[in-house]
């Protein structure tokens, strides 16, 4: 982004800090992406580029928010703004504070809160449809499915509210487990999509630290596949790190459980078939996915079919060029309006797959 703009206005709309281990706040998700923030422009300064970088942090809870401010009290050289209000009664604020930030500046917003009613797209719509403009959402997982079925009118109209939608319900009906949950985060995910008119929103996986199950998916909603691309980097990157904390966290579990201490490190204990199945399922529907449109297309755009596949979880474009590799050497489909000099097909550049097979 800061190739492009001179400023990045970053929102971090559910600042804390809130369990934090460090006195000075460094793992706290405003620390951190300040830390970030000023890693970029160092990036670019070397490259001549100046990036300006604005904050508005906002926190409602009067004793976090004392901490907040502290923090940002000791901040030179970047403009932040520290705000104690609720996210729901901010809207005009954040507008406000990204449109000060001119013509060249690139809003960037983390929805990171406790429970769900902090991400309900009725809320926060206004938000979406900054443009231009990205945001990450933590869309607590586990939390929402397990209250999904209450009966209770109060939670189902705060659902309905989550999506914007009554739809939901019928969306989910007769669905179990997993596939009630991807479910659950695609509609979010669809939603997203329709209200602030995004090309791409890509869910990320995360997982419970001891037990095999999800935690939460970041949400990231983006107009540009530059923005992809660097979200699903960083996830394929993010997987072998995540396995080795929660083999780590296991082990803690296991010790604490039974008094003793384990010989073997973390690492070579661990199990990783839990996120291989799960890898293994986005897989096989990213690849049904595309086949289905490959047949039904015939000739399909390779993009279309790199945007298919990148939304879903641990799925990477390298799978997509394994399954159209597969499928070119047993002679079923073409590559078409490639250079002379490629081999497979890349993105953004007008490649074409062409499916052979009839029927
Ligand atoms: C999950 S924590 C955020 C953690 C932080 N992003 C991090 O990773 O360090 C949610 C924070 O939002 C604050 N909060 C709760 N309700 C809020 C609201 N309606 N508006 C703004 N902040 C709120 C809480 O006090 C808490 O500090």
């Amino acid at each position: 982004m800061g190739s492009h703009w001179n400023s990045i206005t970053y929102v971090d709309c559910f600042s804390g800090p809130w369990n934090v281990r460090s006195d000075d706040l460094s793992d706290s998700s405003f620390s951190i992406a300040l830390q970030q923030l000023r890693k970029a422009r160092e990036t670019l300064k070397a490259s001549n580029k100046s990036l300006k970088i604005r904050c508005l942090f906002l926190e409602s809870d009067p004793h976090a928010f004392t901490r907040l401010q502290q923090f940002t009290d000791s901040i030179r050289g970047e403009e932040v703004r520290p705000l104690q209000k609720r996210l729901e009664d901010s809207i005009p604020d954040i507008l406000d504070f990204i449109q000060q930030g001119g013509q060249r500046a690139f809003p960037f917003l983390f929805i990171d809160p406790t429970g769900w009613t902090g991400i309900a797209l009725e809320t926060i719509a206004p938000l979406l449809k900054i443009k231009p403009g990205e945001v990450l959402i933590n869309f607590m997982t586990g939390h929402i499915s397990r209250f999904l079925e209450s009966p209770q009118t109060e939670t189902q109209e705060s659902f309905r509210r989550l999506f914007l939608s009554p739809e939901f319900r019928d969306r989910l009906q007769g669905l179990a487990r997993r596939d009630r949950e991807d479910a659950t985060v695609a509609f979010y995910c669809e939603q997203m999509k329709k209200v602030g008119l995004y090309q791409h929103v890509c869910p990320s996986i995360v997982l419970h630290p001891e037990k095999d199950r999800t935690h939460f998916h970041l949400i990231y909603a983006t107009r540009n596949p530059k923005g992809v691309e660097v979200f699903k980097t960083t996830e394929k990157k993010s997987v072998p790190v995540m396995e080795e904390a929660r083999g780590e966290a296991q082990k803690r579990k296991r010790e604490q459980r039974t008094g003793q201490g384990e010989l073997y490190v973390a690492k070579e204990t661990h199990d990783p078939s839990y996120v291989n199945g799960l890898r293994q399922r986005y897989n096989d529907l990213a690849k049904t996915r595309v086949l289905e449109i490959l047949k039904r297309k015939k000739t399909v755009p390779y993009d279309d079919l790199w945007s298919e596949t990148m939304a879903l979880s641990l799925t990477w474009e390298s799978d997509l060029k394994s399954w159209l590799r597969e499928w070119r050497k047993e002679g079923t489909l073409e590559f078409q309006r490639m250079k002379t000099n490629q081999r497979v097909p890349k993105l953004g550049i007008g490649n074409v797959v062409a499916w052979k097979e009839s029927g």
